[in-house]
């Protein structure tokens, strides 16, 4: 799981629309020049574990839409599952992406988080299902969560409701992670609100870096406000593309905007991300030995590392 990939020779630039097809030189740590201010780091594998929980509940969010919030979620997360930790996925967004990733007929489904937040005496048990990969289990969500962030705005303790929805579970789980929606609305808050840290997959993009501040600014508000021991896990570099001088700039960029925030791990631009979604499952399965798989495998470590 774990073996080094030898090193292949960068292949010559492509035209941009066949970015995709050389997945398996797939940019790693090793790849990445020095120049770039980064030095190959040994992430070791994290021990195995003879008992579960209490669980570290981790938000991914970016209010910007579409920087790999989603497959994030079900990638660190199957590759959690791989190195033996138990991990719950909460899809916290109403448009369902993370329950669709994974095979879930969200639309289709009685029971979702909405009922856990909105009504007394939901039982989480009734809402948790099982996914295909082993030690990883999913809180569904569908359109119905919309609702909930209407309805929410008049309760009391409204920042609260995800964190007293998944606290019965603590407990079972190692690693929680949240999937949020792209937006610092209610429902970002109430992950940011039960999180011990935050997550941010950020697009190597121009303008990616646009909306960190306001993301930066919410967060020390919830720091300030409702949960003081809040803290940034690190930032993802997602939809890397090492063969355009513009990614690596934007990389470049961040790494002297957030330092040692930035992981190591670098998620490269590849449409086997997209084709997970159709299989609905992780990476780590739909192509084991892909250097996106790798790539997920590396963050997992770095996670548990942190
Ligand atoms: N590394 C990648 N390379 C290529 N495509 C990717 C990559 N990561 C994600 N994608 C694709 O980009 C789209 C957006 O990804 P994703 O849904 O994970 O982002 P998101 O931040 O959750 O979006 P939203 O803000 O809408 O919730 C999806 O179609 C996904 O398959
Ligand atoms: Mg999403």
């Amino acid at each position: 799981m774990d073996t080094p990939r030898p090193f292949a020779p960068r292949p010559e630039p492509l035209d941009e629309d066949r970015y995709d097809d050389h997945d398996e030189q797939d940019t790693e740590l090793d790849e990445v020049p020095e120049s770039m201010g980064r030095h190959r780091l040994k992430v070791p594998d994290p021990a195995p574990l003879t008992e579960h929980g209490p669980a570290r509940v981790i938000a991914v969010a970016n209010q910007k839409g579409g920087v790999g919030k989603t497959t994030s979620t079900i990638n660190l997360g199957a590759a959690l599952a791989e190195y033996g930790r138990r991990v719950l996925l909460v899809d916290f967004d109403p448009q369902g992406a993370l329950s669709v990733g994974l095979g879930v007929q969200a639309h289709e489904l009685d029971t979702t988080i909405y009922n856990l937040l909105m009504e007394r005496g939901a039982e989480i048990d009734e809402v948790i299902r099982k996914t295909n990969v082993p030690g990883m289990d999913l809180l569904p969500s569908n359109i119905d969560l919309s609702a909930a962030e209407v309805q929410l705005v008049t309760e009391v303790g409204r920042e609260q409701a995800l964190g007293r929805a998944i606290k019965p579970v603590l407990d079972r789980y190692d690693v929680i992670l949240i999937d949020c929606q792209p937006s610092l609305g209610l429902l970002t808050i109430n992950a940011l609100a039960c999180a011990d840290s935050i997550l941010i997959p950020l697009a190597c993009e121009f303008f990616s870096l646009r909306g960190v501040a306001l993301l930066m600014d919410t967060i020390e508000k919830v720091q300030q406000r409702l949960n003081p021991d809040l803290t940034i896990l690190g930032i993802l570099a997602t939809m890397f593309d090492p063969r355009t001088l513009h990614t690596k700039e934007v990389r470049q960029r961040v790494l002297e905007a957030f330092g040692d925030l930035v992981f190591e791990a670098v998620i490269n631009r590849t449409v086997r991300f997209p084709e997970t979604t159709v299989a609905g499952e992780p990476i780590t399965t739909w192509a084991p030995g892909s250097g996106g798989a790798e790539s997920y495998r590396l963050l997992a470590r770095e996670v548990l590392h942190r």
